[in-house]
């Protein structure tokens, strides 16, 4: 029975995802007679011998020989096991998976029903007596309707209720343990969560995957979650998406905010198209996981700094996945919980028609608050991070843009159409060019070859000498993909004076996305007979990039103080252009 529902997934798998649109964000491809042809991304080419037929579903390389249908090439791309390969493309296209299926999803199973046997009775301890937890989140607003179906629970302050009533149960310490409902010290078990208000996570197949556990009143740490384990990771889920995934498909649009209480009290106020990102960074797959059920978020993080940089952080990514991002900040109160609670549902809904603003422009309004525009250096600046901000755009998105914030900012239309397609020039496509059908982008492809080469040749380096790392860490521009960022993030975390690179210790801190472009550096790059020339080399080119950009940058500033007729700062200009020049010559 299970074998017959995998089946199924599978053919339907086969059925509903197309090969072309699963391919071509990876691997760009080019139409030839009715295939598609482009690199291979199993071997090392120049010329495209990598077949992809949208007729009969099917990939070939003529030139290493890979072939197969969307699975296959899947488990390739990703080195994935089998199983792993239909669950990614599974959730890619929203067909969801028979959990009972295999070994795993029988194991998984077991700690569903711990999970769900631990929510039960931190409720019925919530729900019981009076009890702290339940003064507390009434006092906070929260009415037991909604109490109830967010399923939210008490732990108390003994020290070991949890265990007592679990392991009387007959369920296996272990799991408890690998779970994060309890711990062990010195021989003796106790419990995780006491004196906390419990909040299950559920997933969208309405298991309980693990809890969040907030103190009552103040104190270290506010929140404690469970730790990650194989029925709970956290970057897959959202907080609340169980309960309101219905509601977020009927409204249209997702608000989504950063805690617990902000889903429950906007929940509470009639707000119910909301999810949490669980206080981690929003991560790629839960915005996929968002997109299954609408194509429009407005971020609604905290208005602190922090609160600030992650929602610029999250419209990006939920861009990536092709969704279109407002971000609304709550005015004078400190989260949307807060907020609601004090004004009430019309006030918060006027904000959501009236003051989220689409991400490039709320990106454009934070910009102009941090420069002077009175001031012609500022205003270069300002022009070129506005720049910056609609090269990610599609072509059409960034025409729109570029009239509105001339005509706003009063900066001249042509100029910033110039320097928002110079650097277009030598790239191959536009960052954030919507593909058609699926609004996928694959970021790699957005930067130049040379640049990429560049960066390829530089993580390479390090990964053969960590001590590359010191003098690389003056160019940051020289990384331009995701992956490559976080390559480097990742090499600054483990990297220390007296110890080198641990190569696994690198693979474990990655994304399997990261993962294989790593894996692609690694087999790709060959560095050649000294490593130190080919240093060199690069820190040459990086210095080379560096003049052109100030050669640019001095063009524009030229035809501003034209404008402003400012003639000190004329020759101020072409002294320092011509100095670059000679420099270049050298
Ligand atoms: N968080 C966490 N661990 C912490 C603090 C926060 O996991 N020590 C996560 C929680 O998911 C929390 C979210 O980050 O809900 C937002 O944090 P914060 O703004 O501090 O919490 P609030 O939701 O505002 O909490 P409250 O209103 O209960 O003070
Ligand atoms: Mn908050």
């Amino acid at each position: 029975m299970a074998q017959q529902n995998y089946q199924s997934v599978i053919d339907e798998i086969k059925s509903r995802c197309n090969i072309v649109d699963i391919i071509s964000p990876l691997v760009p491809l080019k139409r030839a007679g009715t295939n598609q042809k482009g690199i291979c991304p199993f071997h090392n080419e120049k010329t495209p011998s990598f077949v992809v037929s949208d007729a009969k579903q099917i990939f070939t390389c003529f030139g290493c020989g890979a072939s197969g249908d969307v699975i296959e090439f899947v488990k390739r791309y990703y080195n994935l096991t089998f199983p792993e390969a239909v669950e990614r493309l599974a959730l890619q296209c929203g067909i969801s998976i028979p959990e009972s299926h295999g070994e795993l999803g029988k194991k998984k199973e077991g700690y569903y029903e711990i999970n769900r046997q631990a929510a039960r009775f931190y409720f019925s301890v919530f729900a019981g007596k009076k009890n702290p937890g339940l003064t507390y989140m009434i006092q906070r607003g929260i009415e037991p309707p909604v109490l109830k179906a967010f399923g939210i629970g008490y732990a108390d302050d003994s020290w070991d209720s949890l265990t007592k009533a679990l392991t009387g149960q007959g369920f296996d310490q272990g799991m408890l343990l690998e779970l994060g409902l309890i711990s062990q010290k010195n021989g003796h078990l106790y419990d995780k969560f006491r004196s906390r208000v419990i909040f299950p996570i559920i997933n969208t197949r309405g298991k309980v995957i693990g809890f969040g556990g907030r103190m009552i009143g103040e104190g270290e740490p506010k929140y404690l979650n469970s730790q990650e384990s194989i029925v709970f990771q956290k970057k897959y889920n959202l907080f609340g998406l169980n309960l309101t995934r219905s509601e977020i498909q009927k409204e249209g649009y997702a608000v989504l905010v950063e805690g617990y209480m902000d889903v429950i009290g906007l929940y509470q106020h009639g707000i119910r198209n909301v999810a949490a990102s669980l206080g981690t960074a929003l991560t790629q797959q839960q915005a996929r996981l968002l997109k299954r059920y609408t194509e429009k978020v407005i971020l609604c993080y905290d208005s602190d700094q922090a609160g600030i940089d992650a929602a610029l952080r999250g419209a990006d990514v939920l861009r990536r996945e092709g969704l279109e991002v407002r971000i609304l900040n709550v005015p004078q109160e400190k989260d949307p919980d807060e907020y609601i609670r004090k004004r009430g549902r019309e006030a918060f809904l006027n904000l959501i028609h009236k003051k989220a603003l689409p991400d490039v422009e709320y990106k454009i309004a934070l910009l102009k608050s941090q420069y002077d525009l009175n001031d012609t250096t500022q205003s270069i600046k300002f022009l070129q991070k506005i720049s910056d901000i609609l090269r990610t755009l599609t072509p059409v998105e960034a025409d729109l843009y570029i009239g509105k914030v001339s005509a706003e900012y009063r900066i001249s239309e042509g100029a910033l159409r110039r320097e928002v397609q110079r650097q277009d020039r030598n790239v191959t496509s536009s960052p954030q060019t919507k593909d058609e059908s699926r609004g996928k982008t694959d970021p790699v492809a957005a930067v130049s070859e040379s640049t990429l080469s560049l960066e390829r040749m530089i993580l390479r380096l390090i990964l053969l000498k960590s001590e590359y790392l010191e003098g690389i860490r003056e160019y940051p521009e020289a990384i331009v993909t995701p992956p490559g960022r976080r390559l480097i993030s990742v090499f600054q975390e483990l990297f220390t004076e007296d110890s080198d690179l641990e190569l696994e210790a690198v693979r474990d801190a990655l994304e399997e996305d990261e993962l294989a472009y790593l894996e692609t550096i690694l087999r790709e790059v060959q560095v050649g007979e000294k490593d130190e020339d080919a240093y060199a080399d690069c820190i040459a080119k990086l210095q080379e990039q560096r003049l052109e950009k100030r050669k640019k940058e001095i063009i524009d500033l030229l035809s501003l103080a034209e404008e402003t007729g400012s003639q000190s700062q004329l020759d101020d200009l072409m002294k320092e252009y011509m100095m670059i020049q000679q420099m270049q010559k050298r």
